[in-house]
């Protein structure tokens, strides 16, 4: 029996979600800082600090903090501020934060992308230091190995861009968001189009380099293959900060095929939803057609408001390869061949992320980020088995009527059917029929009681249609309020056992079992991390 089933009965630990404190600190948390940067200045920084440190004194302090914010639920003026941001520039830097920040008593928040849909990498209702990574965003491609070393500042943009540069004959599974960084992505999962044919992100990650909570910098090797497991898909920041990853490239077809088609639930798209349901989970794996529906009002003279359907699909392969499949097993789609553009994997990199024909492969490196005022509340649930037609009927009906919520329907099957559940962290392998995304989204300041609210009020109605005991969810769709008493409680108390269970299934224990070993303390602790053994 292997030593981390001996710990079910001790996951009883309990963190206590607070609502988000004031912004400023005491005088307590003012010293601990001025420790913290002499520690840092005196002991740890060998390569010297410049460039690496910010604090509310530096000019350019709340511009560092808000470059990464893509949530802007998290960057409002009474939002929790760090007491400094480390813009880690040396290993030695990453070093001394967590040296200094664990003899000091400060937590620390690891950001690579920001793209955290709770705003975890930079935000805390405890005096805390954002380690910030994004100066460490190289990536080495080795073509006659078919492997890169990417760390974990760079974005996914830059790093499809980068591997196009070498051949445009391998790609890497991983999401559609140019802007999301490495090391949050890769460490929660990471999926994307091409996770039918060859898995998530983590199925492909062959070595990473990881500083560790006593300082010390591990390969794979010398880390062990059980924090080796632990940090893809167990979320790494339970575990120490990964500083690199080392990846392995797929192959990719000269082409690939792209369709994007809207259908109208007024004409019949429901059916089509339902064969979709049926379907898209068993096409072969070079096909990966995603649902999206959305709440449009009509421009035309019914002004009516209803649900859009758009199906996104990509082929690993040309047009007639395309053609034959789908006349066969999904002609209810009704595609025809002036629907399919071909095109290098690259470009349809930039196609999936709607970015217009023509647009320059190089706008993958720093794609614009979006609005300014922009608030999200993501979650996550798992389909097994397809929602009845009429069922369908009632969901459009009730989004509808909340009009703020959109959804994105990913298939599985394939490969992500084939992989065990316990050979990563991640659990939800066969048996699920599609993952659905949900999505609200605003664009008022202020106003976050009731998103959240609408939000929640579809998730509850969702639920007899999706996975239960548990309701598994996404980690990379991370939800605070999952295994939360709902209606929101201020002191409402989460467990790792409902938030652990829902996104790590029977992998939770070994995950934990990973963490009483290689962080007993529990310094490395956020709202969702894993809880070490208690003793
Ligand atoms: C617009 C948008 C699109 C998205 N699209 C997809 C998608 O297509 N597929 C998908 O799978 N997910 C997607 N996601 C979810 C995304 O993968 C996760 O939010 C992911 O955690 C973001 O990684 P990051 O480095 O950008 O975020 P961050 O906010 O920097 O980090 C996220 C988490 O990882 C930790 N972390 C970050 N860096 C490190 C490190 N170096 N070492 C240890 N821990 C670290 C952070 O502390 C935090 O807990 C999307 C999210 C957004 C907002
Ligand atoms: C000041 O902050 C520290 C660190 O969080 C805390 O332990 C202490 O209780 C606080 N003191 C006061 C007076 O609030
Ligand atoms: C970090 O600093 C050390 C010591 O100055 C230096 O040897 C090393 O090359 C630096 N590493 C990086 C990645 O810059
Ligand atoms: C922040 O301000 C301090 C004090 O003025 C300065 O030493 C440091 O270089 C500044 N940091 C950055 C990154 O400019
Ligand atoms: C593959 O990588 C190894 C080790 O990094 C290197 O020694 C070898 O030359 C590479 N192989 C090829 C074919 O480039
Ligand atoms: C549709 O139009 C109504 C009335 O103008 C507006 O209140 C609503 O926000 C619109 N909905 C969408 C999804 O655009
Ligand atoms: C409005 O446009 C939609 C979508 O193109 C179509 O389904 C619908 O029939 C149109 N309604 C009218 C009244 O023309
Ligand atoms: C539809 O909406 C437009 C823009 O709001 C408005 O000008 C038009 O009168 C509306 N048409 C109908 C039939 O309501
Ligand atoms: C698929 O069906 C369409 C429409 O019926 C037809 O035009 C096309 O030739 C068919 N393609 C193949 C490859 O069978
Ligand atoms: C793909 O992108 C490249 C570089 O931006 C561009 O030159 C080429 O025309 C694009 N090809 C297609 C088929 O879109
Ligand atoms: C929450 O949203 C639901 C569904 O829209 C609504 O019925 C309910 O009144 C809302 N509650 C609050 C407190 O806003
Ligand atoms: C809030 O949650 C706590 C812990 O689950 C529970 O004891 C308490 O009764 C809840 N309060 C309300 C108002 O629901």
């Amino acid at each position: 029996m292997a030593p981390f089933l001996i710990l079910i009965s001790t996951l009883l630990i309990t963190f206590l979600v607070l609502q988000a404190a004031s912004s400023s600190y005491n005088t307590s948390s003012s010293s601990s800082l001025q420790q913290f940067l002499h520690c840092l200045a005196n002991h740890h920084s060998s390569s010297g600090l410049k460039n690496t440190i910010y604090t509310a004194n530096n000019n350019s302090f709340l511009t560092i903090l808000h470059t990464l914010t893509y949530n802007h639920r998290f960057s409002a003026p009474t939002a929790p501020k760090p007491l400094a941001i480390v813009a880690a520039r040396n290993e030695s830097h990453v070093q001394g934060t967590i040296l200094c920040a664990k003899e000091h008593g400060i937590q620390i928040r690891i950001r690579s992308g920001g793209h955290d849909c709770e705003g975890l990498s930079y935000v805390s209702d405890v005096p805390f230091i954002i380690l910030d990574m994004f100066p460490f965003d190289s990536v080495l491609v080795d073509i006659a190995n078919q492997t890169a070393w990417v760390q974990s500042g760079a974005t996914l943009g830059a790093l499809y861009y980068k591997i196009a540069k070498h051949t445009n004959l391998h790609a890497f599974p991983a999401g559609v968001c140019p802007n999301v960084g490495a090391g949050g992505h890769f460490s929660g999962g990471g999926y994307g189009n091409l996770m039918r044919k060859h898995g998530l992100s983590v199925d492909n990650i062959v070595d990473a380099k990881l500083v560790d909570v006593n300082g010390r910098i591990h390969d794979r090797k010398s880390m062990g293959e059980d924090l080796f497991w632990a940090i893809r898909g167990g979320g790494g920041a339970s575990f120490g900060v990964i500083l690199s990853w080392k990846i392995r490239l797929v192959p990719v077809t000269p082409r690939v095929t792209v369709f994007r088609v809207k259908r109208d639930i007024e004409k019949g798209a429901t059916d089509v939803v339902y064969k979709w349901q049926m379907i898209s989970a068993k096409l072969h794996e070079d096909v990966f057609i995603r649902a999206m529906f959305d709440v449009v009002n009509r421009t035309n003279n019914s002004n009516k408001t209803t649900v859009e359907v758009t199906f996104i699909g990509m082929f690993l392969g040309q047009t007639e390869g395309l053609m034959s499949l789908l006349n066969q097993s999904f002609p209810e789609l009704g595609l025809v061949q002036s629907d399919c553009n071909e095109m290098p994997w690259i470009n349809s990199t930039l196609y999936w992320y709607n970015y217009p024909t023509g647009t320059p492969i190089q706008t993958l490196v720093n794609a614009p980020k979006g609005p300014e005022q922009y608030y999200f509340k993501t979650m996550s649930d798992y389909v097994k088995k397809p929602i009845p037609k009429e069922s369908l009927e009632s969901i459009w009906d009730v989004m509808i009527k909340i009009e703020r919520v959109r959804m994105e329907w990913n298939p599985y099957g394939g490969k992500m059917h084939e992989i065990p559940a316990s050979e990563t962290p991640f659990p939800h392998r066969s048996g699920n029929l599609f993952m659905i995304e949900y999505l609200t989204s605003w664009g008022e300041y202020g106003v976050n009681a009731v998103y959240l609210n609408i939000s929640r009020f579809f998730y509850e109605y969702m639920a007899p249609y999706v996975s239960h005991a548990p309701r598994e969810a996404f980690l990379n769709y991370r939800d605070v309020n999952i295994g939360a008493n709902y209606p929101s409680n201020e002191t409402r108390v989460v467990t790792a056992q409902s938030y652990g269970r829902k996104y790590f299934g029977g992998n939770l224990e070994r995950l934990v079992y990973v963490k009483s070993k290689v962080d007993p303390d529990n310094f490395f602790r956020y709202e969702q991390s894993i809880p070490p053994l208690l003793r």
